[in-house]
């Protein structure tokens, strides 16, 4: 039995390309490991220190990509952020209103979380004027979500193609409040329409199909914004206002990256993973509930609530799976983890069918289109859906040249996939998985047994 070979070569143009080759036989994923800070708390409590009095101390913050680019926004915005670190971030908040007009464009990179939270911040602060950009990536994904509900608002947003496309530009202006029936079920709508409503006289409400992600609803409490949520009716009412003030944050680990372990402990035969202090929060825990209904053998351990948020450690050991039928709303609460969930419906007896999910279409890549694609170049059957995939289990995969997309989350499915695959994999542009998961494949390399 010969152990697995896991190669990282970093190509002329700085590219990475991640092998993974498993043994023949034996492998399997054995340890007790943490995976990093959750990327959705993590963007929110560097925003909202920014723009609270006083010093917020933010502890496990991802130290991604992704918060990296909101950090340097927010810092030309004004606030004073320490060094990122894991151990402790400070932020010097600057307080509501009192952004300063930054001399230069803002750049959220690649992440779609920075640019549109921090848009509904930038429109309700009148007298300045502001221009954002992102990567190619989020320089093709619809604004449009967020642009149009704060013109409702009466911000002055300009930008490509009808205003929906970065690079934008926006005079901050004094809004009017507005009850926004949001057609999508969206965090990052709801959150910048409820960011604009913090800076903006009056109640704001937001009221989505489905319920979405809830952070910046706990968050904005426990940072001094008045908030009022309608469970009936998925609605979330601010008063504009209030004073926010720094906080303590301890931000748990990301249940998004916890995913890609859980599948690969199930998928994997004779392995037992433990990933532990990982975030549990209802609106997250979508594909607990998803790999259970596939006969995942998955455990809660030491459940305990952390700075307002739940959290628990996760114990996955392997086992047959089953497919299932994915659709409706639990799709906003596992819409992260459908790149590994359509993996683990690669290993899983019968077809599983993911459907209401044309949200994927528009996220870093169209990763509908890009794991159909990726998976069948290795021999799965994957179909594909307007609004999902069609997956029919159970045909070997064999090992060969893949390609993230600079897709974060797709260059770690393709990884746990080639796990199971006989034979090499390649995956190009594996560099992206720092997104939001700097050390995957040297947690990839612990757990190999
Ligand atoms: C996020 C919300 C989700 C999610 C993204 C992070 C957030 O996006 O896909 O990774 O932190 O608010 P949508 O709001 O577009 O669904």
């Amino acid at each position: 039995m010969s152990a697995i070979v896991i190669t990282l070569e970093t190509q002329a143009n700085s590219s990475e390309h991640l092998i993974i080759h498993p043994p023949l036989t034996g492998l399997s994923l054995q340890g007790i490991i943490r995976v990093p800070g959750d990327k959705s708390i993590s963007h929110r409590a560097l925003m909202l220190g920014a723009i609270a009095e006083g010093e917020t101390q933010i502890q496990g913050l991802l130290l991604g990509e992704d918060p990296r680019s909101t950090a340097a926004c927010f810092r030309a915005l004004g606030a004073e952020i320490s060094e990122l670190n894991t151990e402790l971030v400070t932020v010097k908040g600057i307080g509501l209103g009192n952004f300063q007009e930054p001399i230069d464009v803002l750049d959220a990179g690649n992440s779609g979380t920075t640019m549109r939270l921090m848009l509904g911040l930038l429109a309700s602060h009148p007298g300045r004027f502001f221009t954002v950009t992102g990567d190619s990536s989020l320089r093709s994904r619809p604004m449009s979500r967020v642009v149009k509900p704060l013109q409702q608002m009466g911000a002055q947003i300009w930008g490509r193609k009808g205003n929906t496309l970065a690079p934008l530009a926006i005079q901050g202006q004094a809004l009017q409040p507005i009850h926004y029936h949001s057609p999508i079920a969206s965090a990052q709508v709801k959150s910048c329409i409820l960011l604009a409503g913090l800076n903006t006289e009056g109640e704001t409400t937001v009221t989505e199909p489905a319920l979405s992600r809830d952070h910046s609803e706990r968050m904005l409490r426990a940072y001094g914004a008045r908030l009022s949520i309608n469970s009936d009716t998925n609605s979330v009412t601010i008063t504009g206002g209030a004073k926010l003030y720094g906080q303590k944050v301890i931000v748990p680990g990301d249940i998004s990256s916890a995913a890609f372990w859980l599948v690969a402990g199930a998928i994997v035969p004779g392995s037992n993973l433990v990933v532990e202090n990982v975030g549990v929060n209802p609106t997250r825990t979508g594909i607990l509930e998803a790999l259970e209904l596939m006969g995942a053998d998955i455990q809660l351990e030491n459940q305990r609530e952390v700075a307002g948020e739940p959290v628990a450690d996760i114990r996955v050991r392997s086992s047959g799976l089953k497919s299932c039928t994915i659709a409706g709303d639990i799709i906003p609460r596992l819409i992260d983890e459908i790149p590994i969930l359509a993996v683990a419906a690669v290993f899983a007896q019968g077809t599983t069918i993911i459907r209401d999910a044309e949200e994927l279409r528009v996220k870093e890549s169209d990763r509908i289109t890009v794991m159909a694609q990726q998976l069948n170049k290795m021999g799965a059957k994957v179909t594909e859906l307007p609004d999902g995939m069609e997956i029919t289990g159970g045909t070997p995969l064999i090992g060969t040249q893949v390609d993230s997309h600079t897709d974060h989350r797709i260059a770690m499915s393709l990884s746990i996939a080639a796990l199971n695959a006989t034979g090499a994999t390649t995956i190009y542009r594996a560099e992206a998985a720092a997104i939001s998961y700097p050390n995957f494949t040297s947690t990839l390399r612990e757990i190999c047994q």
